[in-house]
């Protein structure tokens, strides 16, 4: 999140459970946004994360809400996106920072790599095809900075 930037609207962070995902839904409830659906395979770190999300946002009347989600699953990403645009009528921004963890490539195996391809390719794939198709039916959003004014 670039520093100082402020944002409104709602996000949905998917691999919010730890690491990149877990700071950038920090970060987006710091820059303003209303709402938060932090979603990742471990519902109950995302929950205990929600409520963290809380300390740093500056939205007064901002909300963090949980979706449990396997982003490999096709269905589980299309309920996904389906529970946060019933919740929260939209999606204006979307992190998708699902990861399979550490990678050991001196010991890695075939198997592993497979498991890794499908969490950060096809789950890649299945998250933005699914988030583009929510937001395609959205009015389209205005947002001015710093650098001018631009419609998304
Ligand atoms: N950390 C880095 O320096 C770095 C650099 C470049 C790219 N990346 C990529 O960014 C992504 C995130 O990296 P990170 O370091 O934050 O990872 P991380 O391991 O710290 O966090 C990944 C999160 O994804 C969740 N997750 C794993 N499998 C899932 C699944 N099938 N469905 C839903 N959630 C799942 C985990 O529970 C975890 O909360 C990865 O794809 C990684 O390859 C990371």
């Amino acid at each position: 999140m670039i520093f100082g930037t402020q944002l409104d609207g709602i996000a949905l962070v998917v691999g919010s459970g730890r690491g990149i995902g877990q700071q950038c839904a920090f970060s987006l409830a710091k820059a303003g946004v209303k709402a938060v659906v932090l979603a990742d395979r471990k519902g109950e770190t995302a929950k205990a994360l929600a409520e963290e999300s809380k300390t740093y946002a500056t939205h007064k009347e901002y909300q963090a809400t949980t979706f449990k989600i396997n982003v490999v699953d096709e269905k589980s990403v299309e309920d996904m996106v389906e529970f946060a645009v019933k919740e929260f009528g939209k999606i204006d921004y979307c992190v998708n920072a699902a990861g399979p963890g550490l990678i050991r490539f001196a010991s890695t195996d075939i198997e592993n790599y497979d498991l890794i391809m499908t969490i950060n390719a096809k789950g890649m794939l299945l998250g933005v095809r699914a988030e583009l198709q929510a937001m395609q039916k959205q009015p389209p959003k205005t947002f001015t900075s710093r650098n001018g004014t631009r419609v998304r």
